[in-house]
């Protein structure tokens, strides 16, 4: 192993400069030369890096975003993308690649494993937490964090004008994000998109809430449980309860990662180049139970991570 390339890919997540500053330093600290490929998978495709050292990659471990740019982007989904790819790394005579992104990214890298003979790990950093094979993600305790802070203050306004809000955090198609910033906000509904939203009871909950003298809510709903306005509309009409919606976007993707999302991001990182320098190649690494761990590739790709519905089972009973 001489050469060691790194690219961010996907939607960014705090955290991803912490895991770039780690994969070099510890690369460095095994006589490994660092590559970052620049905006995603594009950078792979135009040839377009620069060299990571030590000190390139100083004073970064605090900033969101990532330096190296990332990108969503579909010729990488086409054949001939993954060809050009994999050329790319023969000719820049990269050994290892280290993908720091989400279940997008990595089914790419699943791929472009099928391409090349460049040894290919994948770093989970994505605010949705949604990578099986990693309890948690980088970036997801600062999505926490951030859309805590948020709701916090709605909370406020929603006690003073006894209004309902429902606000809507990010997460995709899964219910990570919402689970645990419901029950950590002390939410008096949280709504996923892996449990089927029931109307009726949750007219029934806050007309019960209002008649014990709990004048105002805050429903946490995942974006990926669909139109939050219809709803809110459905609620104020069913309820009588004045409601209000708030949208978070994209704040929660950016942001100082927290001290947690810096921790996994500098473990993660230093797994993934221990795996390289051993020779072990198409899989993420993770945290499981604790440990830092590894998963194959193509099994974190095909296996859908299941959501902890005790958290929801919890943060209703707590919600009384
Ligand atoms: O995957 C991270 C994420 O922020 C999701 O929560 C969200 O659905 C999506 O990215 C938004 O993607 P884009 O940045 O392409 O709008």
């Amino acid at each position: 192993m001489k050469n060691i390339g790194v690219v961010t890919s996907g939607g960014d997540a705090p955290g991803m400069n912490a895991a770039i500053r780690a994969v070099v330093r510890v690369a460095y600290s095994k006589n490994f030369q660092v590559l970052g490929f620049e905006k995603g998978w594009e950078g792979l495709l135009k040839n377009t890096f620069r060299r990571l050292t030590p000190r390139s990659v100083g004073g970064i471990i605090q900033l969101g975003g990532t330096i190296l740019l990332t990108s969503r982007c579909p010729q990488f989904r086409k054949r001939e993308g993954i060809r050009k790819a994999a050329e790319t790394l023969a000719l820049n005579n990269v050994d290892g690649l280290i993908v720091i992104g989400g279940n997008g990214s990595f089914k790419g890298a699943l791929e472009l494993s099928k391409e090349t003979n460049t040894s290919i790990v994948g770093v989970p950093a994505t605010i949705d937490n949604d990578v099986f094979g990693a309890d948690e993600t980088i970036g997801f305790d600062t999505a926490v964090n951030t859309a805590v802070n948020e709701i916090d203050k709605i909370r406020d306004t929603a006690i003073s004008h006894e209004r309902i809000f429902i606000v809507e955090v990010m997460g995709r198609k899964r219910g990570f994000l919402a689970s645990t910033v419901g029950l950590t906000v002390g939410a008096e509904i949280i709504l996923v998109p892996e449990v089927k939203c029931e109307k009726e009871k949750i007219f029934k909950t806050l007309k019960e809430n209002s008649a014990k003298g709990k004048k105002s809510g805050v429903i946490v709903a995942a974006e990926g449980i669909g139109d939050t306005r219809k709803l809110a509309r459905e609620i104020q009409e069913n309820t009588g309860a004045e409601v209000k919606l708030s949208i978070l976007g994209y704040s929660q993707r950016g942001g100082n990662p927290t001290a947690r999302s810096r921790l996994l991001a500098s473990l993660f990182a230093n797994k993934a180049v221990e795996l390289l320098s051993k020779g072990r190649g198409n899989r993420i690494v993770g945290l499981q139970e604790g440990e830092i761990t590894s998963t194959e590739l193509e099994r974190s790709c095909k296996t859908k991570k299941p959501l902890d519905l005790n958290l929801l089972r919890l943060a209703n009973i707590l919600a009384t």
